[in-house]
């Protein structure tokens, strides 16, 4: 039996634990008992001390035996892609990435999360398409992948529970941003699922968990180590968090642009990643293509209409409307407008995406119910020319108070200057 203070004092004291006696320490707290006041005392320690890679690599292993695994792959008789975020402001990625990788022939199934904070969640984004369904049983979840192929559900409670508990305690302890926790935590999401190839897109920038890219290396270097030793696939692109992607944020506003996006009319940057992240899932499936073919078919499915095709047919599947008219619009649009001529040099992600949490896109506490209709179109991002008195962006609100308050937030993200800044793109790095 371990002794948790033992533990706990160990490595607040920068000791490195044996693989047994971290896995005893979660395990047990999975099953309630040792209590959250250990855990969070433990969890305060890693903060500081950190863990080695045998430790974290005990501390994944440890989550993903806590609960149930699936093995989609052995169901489907295929190889089991996935993917995932580390979430950011107006990141509706996977709302486009899934229709475009099941367009050409490749199941695409996740479990998603709800948002956390000012980054967005795929699920509330979903739950924005009347009827949409995101809970589906296990036999449903299976019988949709293999039928229509493609799926996203929330995640089961009975799926790495030691995570959910612990997610929960990091949240209110200010432990959430260590490199090993974050590391762990969507690992052994990712391998208790079944994914056999993973793509991972780490966000950098003011508005991810990661503000350096020298801190996004890091996290996507643990997270490559643990996909290897669990034996998948995984390739992490390193992407830009500077500013939000594409320029929808907030849950309605991002579906219609990902469909926009399916349909080849998407925002550059965000029409990028979204081929960028598929051509890399197509290209770790089992359709045995290079990564150029899997761009070209990536590129195919946009142009032919097929991903749009494969868009309707998994919403309708979940019980959605897949037409874009049906999803809900808010009362009040307002514009924010440029204070002077010149060139965007920055427009900082994190107050857009305060500002939609302010509009009611997100939640402050958990359970809380949001607005699905609210949020924010930033017509002009960085780089952009400008004449004064141009509109920036589209404040979408319930009121017009909530449309003024959130105006100013919003043209307070803008940075305007005379110089053309210099380009960035948005995949900074890929990995693996
Ligand atoms: N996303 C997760 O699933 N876990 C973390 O710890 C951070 C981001």
């Amino acid at each position: 039996m371990i002794r948790p203070a033992e533990l706990i004092q160990r490595k607040r004291d920068g000791q490195e634990l044996p693989g047994e006696e971290i896995s005893e320490l979660v395990l047990s707290y999975a099953r309630d008992e040792v209590p959250d006041y250990q855990l969070a005392a433990f969890c305060m320690a890693v903060y500081f001390q950190g863990l080695s890679s045998a430790e974290t690599f005990a501390l994944t292993d440890a989550m993903v035996r806590s609960g149930e695994t699936i093995d989609l792959g052995a169901a489907l008789g295929r190889r089991v892609v996935d993917k995932h975020s580390t979430g950011g402001v107006g990141d509706k990625t996977t709302l486009a990435v899934g229709p475009i990788v099941a367009a050409c022939g490749v199941p695409f199934r996740k479990m998603s999360g709800r948002g956390l904070g000012h980054t967005g969640g795929t699920l509330d984004k979903l739950e924005s398409i009347p009827g949409f369904r995101v809970e589906l049983t296990t036999a449903e979840f299976v019988a949709q992948v293999q039928e229509i192929g493609l799926a996203i559900v929330g995640q089961t409670a009975d799926l790495v529970p030691a995570d959910k508990k612990l997610y929960g305690l990091r949240d209110v302890t200010a432990t959430v941003d260590n490199v090993s926790l974050i590391a762990a935590s969507i690992m052994s999401k990712k391998i208790a699922s079944g994914a056999d190839a993973i793509v991972l897109d780490v966000k950098v920038g003011d508005g991810a968990f990661m503000k350096t890219l020298t801190d996004a290396r890091v996290l996507a270097e643990t997270m490559l180590a643990l996909g290897q030793r669990a034996g998948r696939d995984v390739v992490c692109v390193l992407t830009d968090m500077d500013q939000p992607l594409g320029r929808a944020v907030g849950n309605a506003l991002e579906v219609r642009e990902a469909l926009a996006t399916v349909r080849g009319e998407g925002p550059p940057d965000f029409a990028e990643l979204v081929l960028e992240s598929s051509a890399h899932l197509l290209a770790l499936s089992d359709l045995g293509v290079d990564r150029a073919e899997a761009r070209a078919r990536a590129e195919q499915a946009v142009a032919d209409g097929s991903a749009v095709a494969a868009y309707e047919r998994w919403v309708r599947a979940q019980g959605g409307d897949p037409d874009e008219a049906a999803l809900p619009k808010a009362p009040v649009i307002r514009e924010v407008f440029a204070p002077r001529a010149g060139h965007v040099q920055r427009l900082a992600a994190l107050p857009v995406g305060l500002a939609a949490l302010h509009l009611g896109a997100g939640r402050r506490e958990k359970d809380e119910a949001i607005d699905h209709a609210v949020g924010i179109v930033c017509s002009k991002k960085r780089g952009d020319a400008v004449e004064e008195g141009e509109p920036l962006a589209e404040i979408h609100a319930a009121d017009e108070r909530s449309a003024g308050e959130a105006a100013a937030e919003v043209l307070r993200a803008y940075e305007l200057g005379d110089e053309e800044p210099r380009a960035r793109s948005i995949v900074l790095d890929t990995l693996g």
